[in-house]
């Protein structure tokens, strides 16, 4: 009976003793003053990290205009820098499958690479346009350009549309090129429907070239598209 009473006290002592612990945490003005100035840092490391998310270089996209010399004039949109089209000859069969934007101060590599060129080499040739459109006319040089975008995360081109989906930016619109479908393979590429040339360039030197895409019926569904029609595109970031 006398051990019952005993360990009865001791319980109430032990939660008598955690009751008044618990009053002393939450009445503890300085704990309370420590906490609120180690969440004030918090909140403040936090809100450096946003600025820094949203205002440097490590948050943003890139992608390539193609026809232009400098990227849109949009409120989000620098050009990185312009360039000129380079790729594939159009009879080529070897050489690289994809188009380059060259800038226009190269670089040159190590000066005691040793090229041999019965070791096999391949070739880089500028780009031609194959048609005249607005500013542009048969055989001109197409500029372009790199352009990054901030407050965005993707990049997206969208072939047979001129628009973007909603909540998206359209960076530019155009319509789609690549070389002649009897010429060797290249990309299909978005060229800007409102194309730039490069000055003295009026000269037929061939190259990678711009020649119009058009559709062709039977297994590409016909509506909604229609036989021998060009092919409008967007490029679109979020
Ligand atoms: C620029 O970024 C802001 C903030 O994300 C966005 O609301 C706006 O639509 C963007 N504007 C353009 C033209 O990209
Ligand atoms: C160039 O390459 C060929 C074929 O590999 C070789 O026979 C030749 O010796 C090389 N020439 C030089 C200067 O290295
Ligand atoms: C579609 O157009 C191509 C090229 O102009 C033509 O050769 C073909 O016969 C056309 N097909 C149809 C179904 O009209």
């Amino acid at each position: 009976m006398r051990l019952k009473i005993v360990f009865l006290i001791c319980i109430f002592g032990g939660l008598r003793a955690l009751q008044e612990e618990k009053r002393l945490l939450v009445n503890d003005p300085q704990m309370m003053e420590t906490q609120i100035v180690e969440l004030q840092r918090q909140v403040q490391l936090l809100k450096e990290e946003m600025t820094k998310v949203t205002q440097n270089n490590n948050y943003g996209t890139t992608y390539t205009i193609w026809g232009k010399r400098i990227c849109p004039q949009l409120r989000n949109t620098t050009t990185l820098y312009s360039g000129v089209v380079a790729g594939s000859f159009f009879t080529e069969t070897g050489n690289g499958a994809n188009t380059l934007c060259l800038p226009h101060d190269p670089d040159s590599v190590d000066a005691n690479f040793p090229i041999n060129h019965s070791d096999g080499i391949a070739h880089l040739y500028g780009g031609e346009y194959q048609f005249s459109f607005k500013n542009v006319v048969y055989q001109d040089d197409v500029p372009c350009a790199v352009c990054r975008v901030t407050q965005a995360t993707s990049a997206l081109i969208i072939p047979g549309k001129l628009s973007c989906p909603s909540g998206w930016v359209k960076q530019y619109q155009g319509f789609l090129t690549s070389n002649a479908y009897n010429e060797q393979k290249s990309e299909y590429l978005c060229l800007d429907d409102n194309p730039d040339f490069i000055e003295r360039s009026r000269v037929n030197e061939n190259g990678k070239l711009f020649h119009p895409v058009i559709t062709i019926c039977g297994t590409l569904p016909c509506p909604p598209y229609k036989n021998g029609t060009y092919v409008p595109c967007s490029i679109c970031t979020a």
